[in-house]
This record gives C-alpha cells, sequence and structure tokens, in this order.
C-alpha cells in the first residue's frame, strides 16, 4: 500500500544509508522492503513511535535488514526466490520431522552430520536441533539460557558445524530448524553482565525494580510456570541490587521488547541464524513477549504486533524462512499466533498443537474419545497459508489445558477429572501401568503436569518389566495408533527423539544437581545406538515401532488429500471410544481418505451407512496403511483394538 508518511520515511533513510549498503546491488531487497513498508512503518510506529529517538531507531530497522540481507549467502537467496514463487511449501504433505537435543541424540553436531542417513531411512525430512547456542556451565534449562546468540555451545561444536550440517540436510533434502531463544537471556548474558555493572542502556533491555512495589502489583494477575524450582516471577540480583523479572527460571531474565533496541537486536539475531542455513525458525516462549501490571503477561496484543514486525522484517531480508509460534496456550489463543484478520499467516506459519496432543493423552487414559471429539470440534478454524506441528511427546511436560466447559460436556468435573489424568499417568490410578512423574506442581492452584517418556507412559515400562506379552503388544498398537493420528490430521508430524524405538524414561537425572529438580530431564535420553540396531531385527519392540512407522511415513508421503489446506472434516459418530475424520481434496471432494480410530482394547463397530459422504453399501475399501481391505460385517466396519484405519474407497 502507498501512504505519504511511511513513504517520504522510507525516503530519507534510504537518503541516509550507510555506503556500504547503497554501493550494493539489492534488487530483491529493495522490491520487498518498498511492498511491506507501510504495514513494518506502521508496526514500528505503534509500538515505538512515543519514543524520542524513533527516527534514527527506524534507520537503524532498516540497515539491521539491509546488512544481513547483504551477508545472506548466494544459494539462500536462489532458495528464497524459489519459496516465493512456491509459496505453500511448507504445508505440503511429504514433511515429517523429529525434535532432538544433539548432545543427546549425538553427542555433537558433527557426529549429528554422520547420522543423517538415519533420518532417510525412517523418512525424517525436517529436523529441529534443539537449542545449541552458548550457555553457562551448570543449569541452562536444556538450552533455554542463552549467554550468546552467535555462539555454539563449545560441548557440541562451532558455528562452522552448524553451517556444514545445513548444507548437508539441504543436499539430501532435510530442513533445519533451529530455536531463537525470543523471550529471555541467561543472566551470564554480556546484556546481563553489562546491566549488573550498572551500565544504563542495558538495565533497559530487562525489566528490573529498585522496590517490590512493582514486582508485587504484577504478582497478583502473572501465574507461575515453573512453581516448585522457580517461584514467583521476579529474583534479587545482588550486584545490581535490584528485582529483575525472571518469568521462567530465576537464571532466565525476560527481555523488555518496549525498548525499540531489544528488538533491533533481537531481529538481528534472527536474521542471524536464517543466514546460517536454518529453514525454519522456532521462536521460543512467544506468548511472553509482553509484560501488563494486571494481566497475566501472555498473548499481549504488543506480543502480537512484535511477531508481526519480526515477520514483515523477515520477509524483507529471508522470505524464504518460515517462523514457529511456541505458544503453550488455549486454543483460542494459540490461533492467533498465525496473525489475525488474514488470508496467509502475518505473524508464524506454523504453531505447535498442544491441544491435540494432550487430547490424545486423555483419549489414552480414558480410553474413549469424548473429550477428544468435543473439544476439536471447538478448535478454531486457522488460516489458509499455516499450519499446525502435530505431536505425541515433545521435550516438555504435558499440560492439561483443556476447556472445563469440554470437560464438563463430558460428564465430568474438571477438577476431578484433571486429577484423575494425573493419577493415571503417574501409575497412582490403580488400572494404570504409566510411569510419568508430576511437573510443575503448584500447591497453591492445585495444578500439575506430566513428565514421562511416550513409551514409559504408554505401559512399555512396565510391561517389559513383567514380561507382560500382551502388555507390550497394547503398548506398541498405541504408540503406532498417537502416530497414525499425527500424521493424518493435517499439519507436520513431529516425531521426538527415541520414540521411534520405545526409548524408556531415562532417571540418571536424578543425579545431575542441575537436572534432579526438573523431571523434564526423565524424558530427554541419551540415545544408545547399539540398542537402536534391533530397529532391523524383527520380534523387538525397536523394531516393531521402528518399522511401523517407516511404514506410515512413507504412506502418508503418498497420500495428497494429508496435506493442510484445511481439508478436514471432524465427523460425529454415536460410539465414544471412536476418533473418526475425513481428509478429502477441496477440488475433487470424491477423493478423500477416511482416518478412524479405536482408543478402546476392544474392537468397536462403526456404522458406515450413517456416514455423511460415506454412505455407500457397495463401496470397497483398502486401509492405505496397512494395504489391506479392513473388516467389514455387514454395513458395519470393525475397528479391532487400539488401532486405526486410513481408508480409501478403491
Ligand atoms: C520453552 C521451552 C522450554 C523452556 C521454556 C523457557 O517453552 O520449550 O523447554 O523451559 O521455553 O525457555
Ligand atoms: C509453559 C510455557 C511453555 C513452556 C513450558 C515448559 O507451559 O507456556 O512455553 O514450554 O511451560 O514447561
Amino acid at each position: 500500500m502507498y501512504e505519504q508518511v511511511s513513504h517520504s520515511l522510507l525516503n530519507d533513510i534510504l537518503n541516509r544509508i550507510k555506503p556500504e549498503i547503497s554501493d550494493q546491488d539489492l534488487r530483491h531487497f529493495y522490491t520487498r522492503l518498498g511492498a511491506n513498508f507501510y504495514g513494518l512503518h506502521s508496526l514500528f510506529q505503534t509500538l515505538y513511535g512515543h519514543k524520542e529517538d524513533f527516527a534514527e531507531q527506524a534507520q537503524k530497522l532498516v540497515e539491521t535488514m539491509a546488512m544481513q540481507y547483504i551477508k545472506r549467502p548466494a544459494q539462500l537467496r536462489q532458495l528464497d526466490l524459489e519459496r516465493e514463487r512456491d509459496y505453500g511449501w511448507f504445508l505440503s504433505q511429504q514433511w515429517v520431522g523429529m525434535a532432538l537435543y544433539c548432545s543427546g541424540f549425538a553427542g555433537n553436531l558433527k557426529n549429528l552430520e554422520q547420522r543423517l542417513n538415519y533420518f532417510q531411512e525412517l523418512g525424517v525430512n525436517l529436523v529441529h536441533v534443539m537449542p545449541v547456542m552458548r550457555c553457562p556451565e551448570g543449569s541452562s534449562d536444556g538450552g533455554y539460557a542463552v549467554s550468546d546468540f552467535q555462539e555454539i555451545n563449545p560441548e557440541v561444536g562451532t558455528l562452522e558445524d552448524v553451517r556444514k550440517l545445513a548444507k548437508s540436510m539441504r543436499e539430501r533434502g532435510i530442513l533445519l530448524v533451529l530455536d531463537v531463544v525470543v523471550n529471555h537471556t541467561s543472566n551470564k548474558h554480556e546484556w546481563a553482565l553489562r546491566a549488573k555493572a550498572g551500565e544504563k542502556k542495558y538495565k533497559e533491555y530487562y525489566y528490573t525494580f529498585a522496590s517490590r512495589n512493582v514486582p508485587d502489583m504484577f504478582e497478583q494477575s502473572m501465574p507461575e510456570i515453573f512453581p516448585e524450582t522457580a517461584p514467583g516471577n521476579f529474583t534479587w540480583d545482588e550486584d545490581m541490587e535490584r528485582w529483575v523479572m525472571t518469568v521462567f527460571n530465576e537464571y532466565q531474565w525476560d527481555l523488555n521488547y518496549s525498548n525499540p533496541s531489544v528488538f533491533i537486536e533481537m531481529l538481528d539475531i534472527i536474521l542471524f541464524w536464517a543466514n546460517q542455513g536454518a529453514d525454519i525458525l522456532r521462536l521460543d516462549a512467544v506468548a511472553f513477549l509482553w509484560k501488563k501490571i494486571g494481566s497475566t503477561c501472555q498473548n499481549e496484543r504488543e506480543a502480537h504486533l512484535i511477531l508481526q514486525l519480526l515477520k514483515d522484517c523477515c520477509q524483507v531480508t529471508a522470505p524464504g524462512v518460515v517462523f514457529i509460534a511456541e505458544a503453550i496456550v488455549a486454543p483460542v489463543e494459540v490461533v492467533k499466533y498465525f496473525g489475525e484478520d488474514a488470508v496467509i499467516a502475518k505473524e508464524c506459519e506454523i504453531a505447535y498443537n498442544a491441544t491435540f496432543m494432550a487430547l490424545l493423552w486423555d483419549a489414552v487414559a480414558t480410553k474413549n474419545c469424548c473429550l477428544l471429539n468435543h473439544s476439536i470440534k471447538n478448535l478454531p478454524v486457522k488460516l489458509e497459508r499455516a499450519t499446525w506441528l502435530n505431536y505425541v511427546r515433545c521435550h516438555d511436560d504435558i499440560g492439561l489445558g483443556f476447556d472445563d466447559r469440554d470437560i464438563q460436556l463430558c460428564n465430568y468435573d474438571p477438577v476431578e477429572h484433571r486429577k484423575f489424568l494425573i493419577d493415571y499417568f503417574t501409575g497412582k490410578f490403580s488400572d494404570s501401568h504409566a510411569r510419568g512423574l508430576p511437573f510443575g506442581q503448584n500447591m497453591k492452584t492445585g495444578d500439575a503436569r506430566i513428565s514421562g517418556s511416550l513409551a514409559s507412559l504408554i505401559g512399555l515400562e512396565h510391561a517389559l518389566e513383567h514380561e507382560d506379552h500382551q502388555g507390550v503388544e497394547h503398548a506398541v498398537k498405541l504408540i503406532l495408533l498417537l502416530h497414525g493420528m499425527i500424521f493424518s490430521f493435517g499439519g507436520i508430524p513431529l516425531l521426538y527423539y527415541g520414540d521411534e524405538i520405545g526409548t524408556l524414561n531415562n532417571d540418571s537425572y536424578r543425579n545431575d544437581p542441575y537436572k534432579k529438580g526438573d523431571t523434564r530431564w526423565v524424558h530427554r535420553p541419551s540415545i544408545d545406538w547399539q540398542k537402536a540396531e534391533l530397529r532391523n531385527s524383527p520380534g523387538n519392540v525397536e523394531f516393531e515401532i521402528f518399522s511401523g512407522l517407516k511404514r506410515m511415513i512413507s504412506v502418508r508421503k503418498e497420500i495428497e488429500v494429508f496435506a493442510d489446506y484445511n481439508n478436514r472434516e471432524l465427523i460425529e459418530i454415536s460410539n465414544p471410544h471412536l476418533f473418526v475424520f475425513n481428509r478429502y481434496h477441496l477440488q475433487q471432494p470424491q477423493e478423500q481418505v477416511l482416518v478412524v480410530a479405536n482408543f478402546s482394547d476392544r474392537p468397536q463397530h462403526l456404522d458406515l451407512d450413517n456416514l455423511a459422504n460415506w454412505r455407500n453399501e457397495y463401496r470397497q475399501l483398502v486401509d492405505l496403511y496397512r494395504g489391506e481391505s479392513p473388516e467389514v460385517f455387514k454395513n458395519s466396519l470393525v475397528i479391532p483394538g487400539f488401532s486405526f484405519y486410513w481408508l480409501k474407497e478403491v
């Protein structure tokens, strides 16, 4: 859009631009800057227009984008052009991801590069390498307390290793996802150290207070994220003699985004990582970016404006790079991270589907899909050019963030039901073989979350220990069933490393003084590569799970209607053990795949007569996953216990 004020500001900026920028061939950069400048300027103005040095900051903003564009390697600029043409590239059903810790998976970046064939063997072509940036020794929240955003943790390697890894991945068609921890820094970051030393400029990078007055105001409405290990949201700093806002751990200092310098620094870091070869950047804890007294300090409007501005700027410098929003918040809030009032994503193209994840676990515990069906119906429709990350487990805990009204619709009491789930997954419930641990128990509110590896939560650990063959069989079936859901729901499925070979809980974190207070470490394994070899030997759980997933991945890639174009229709059925949805082709609606899942241990039936578009007595069905026709008696489809189908008409 052409608008005089922003246009004349752009002219001023370009007239004053540094010679090292004006001397370059920046054709594509200027085209994109011109196209985005109106939006970019309005956002920057809304957030920082009242600052005295606004014009200077606007100049710096444009120069930051331009300098990173100049540094952007030719190959990546080429990729930008290709992705600008094929703008829906990340919606394809071809993508299948895995998240991992570099150290736990391979030890270091060089070894990770050596292991790329493992991903190819399984069919994974998108790898999220969790934070590898420099962190202080000791506690670092698994890499999420960064002390230098542009250096690599020496234990895992160097920047050169990252660039080499990115290149090898690109040659093999594997996407690289890296984190940018945008909400906070470690208290050992240079900015924090300079703030501690009294430098005014850096004090303004954080929220610090001389007295408890403001912190106490904030505390009245802010929840606690780590109530056991880091109660409260402020930490007293001896050196500064001030309270610092620390929403997560006390060594993670929240950045002050009301300061435009902070915004520009973090933009520079985002673009820096784009230039190291990341295809996708995962922006950590984005719900927390803006703090306001009297609010929960989550999902504030300004947090969205900051993300929109980051997106606009990234589109100018590195338009091929997309963002993942890590916002583990209620469904109505999470869809806003795609950007509101738009068709295409204006904030983050991808967001974690934590709701679906938690609902799948509810179905496991209850062997029933009541809550899953009700809540999925209420999941707001998302934008067209935006997609979910669907997952079963990740490096974090499982939160039970269901809507109380949905729980009530299933005739459960919300408090009792959540308590049941915690008891179930921590193995306290009489019928349960789960081996999870509570996480983030809050004595004041009664809240709790759950840690534990997929295999241990699902009962595999218990079954193996008791040589319970049927238990093992059930656990394996459930692991495949859960993946059958995230592979077909719509979005990018994201496996969690180790789950593909049934990795159990690992208690060794209890001996580490820096980890023992945080039960999430129980499910952050070091892969035993010798044991992983068992994936090649039939008769082992490693083989059963790995080969099942491998098949599922290759079949998924062939099913075009699994690409995410909001082409899913939930089918209401009367049998509460079943979860049924249809995936269809937008242009040819008769092209469809019916997904049917049975979360009960017993066979269930589905009356094919009453399925809206599926009514046809003479229809011959095939389950694409197994390549076989399912059992049908008269017109009842029979679904064995803990099983699923991807059904197509033949
Ligand atoms: C993100 C990470 C989590 C970390 C938190 C604070 O949510 O996934 O592991 O504890 O941010 O950085
Ligand atoms: C909370 C935060 C999320 C973080 C998690 C870590 O759920 O919202 O961002 O990953 O805590 O446990």
